[in-house]
């Protein structure tokens, strides 16, 4: 644990910009741990898919009675999402749990509860967080916040090419573009770009290429005068 105020880098942004990839490897890089909040949003989702009840009868509050049954356990660059004490990463990004996920993280109680879980991690740690709204709502006084867009095509190409490990078809991607699109209207309210975010457009960017300007944009903020 640091012997100072751990420190948050929050990265924002839409379904498949990279927020997820590039915030593990920005981790790595400066040895600071990645907290993915839409793991937990996906594991609430997952332990109700679990109970084969059908999604329009799930309430706020048997969604957040879910939450013992989760935790987060600290690896070495990253925590890693449990259900009942396993490990859950594959399960809790399946299709049937993209499909519902959007709106269960619509339901207030359900934010509440996942934000306070994303806090809870960076009390001990400095944290690369990635989200939708962790520059806004949850740890808006982040010295560096980062809100990555890319194009959807590009979003969707980028998706299928790390799912099926080949280079995916022109069809296949217009496909996916839809999914993303439908996804991002989906969770349009809960995306929010806070106002003295970086905004960085990865469309024409490498992976290798985002880290190295946020790993830069750390080491720049860390040296300013009113860094923590
Ligand atoms: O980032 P990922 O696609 O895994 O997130 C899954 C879902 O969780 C999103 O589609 C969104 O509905 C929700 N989410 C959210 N706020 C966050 C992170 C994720 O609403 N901070």
């Amino acid at each position: 644990m640091p012997d100072r105020k751990p420190v948050v880098i929050a990265i924002d942004g839409p379904a498949a910009s990279g927020k997820s990839s590039t915030s593990q490897w920005v981790a790595e890089r400066l040895g600071w741990l990645h907290v993915d909040s839409g793991s937990l949003y996906r594991a609430l989702t997952a332990a109700m898919v679990r109970t084969g009840r059908p999604p329009e009868t799930w309430s706020g509050a048997e969604i957040v009675a879910q939450g013992p049954r989760i935790s987060l356990r600290a690896e070495k660059t990253s925590f890693s999402t449990l259900i009942d004490g396993e490990p859950a990463d594959d399960e809790i990004r399946g299709g049937a749990v993209t499909a519902q996920v959007s709106r269960v993280a619509q339901v207030p109680e359900v934010r509440a509860w996942v934000n306070a879980r994303v806090r809870q991690a960076a009390e001990s740690h400095d944290v690369v967080v990635d989200g939708r709204d962790m520059g806004t709502a949850v740890f808006p006084d982040a010295p560096l916040k980062v809100f990555l867009v890319a194009d959807s095509w590009e979003r969707a190409r980028r998706r299928l090419t790390q799912r099926l490990e080949r280079g995916p078809t022109d069809d296949e991607i217009a496909e996916e573009t839809d999914l993303i699109v439908q996804r991002d209207a989906k969770d349009a309210t809960q995306t929010l770009q806070a106002k003295d975010a970086v905004l960085l457009d990865t469309t024409y960017l490498t992976q290798a290429e985002q880290v190295e300007r946020i790993v830069a944009l750390a080491h720049a903020v860390s040296h300013r005068p009113d860094a923590t």
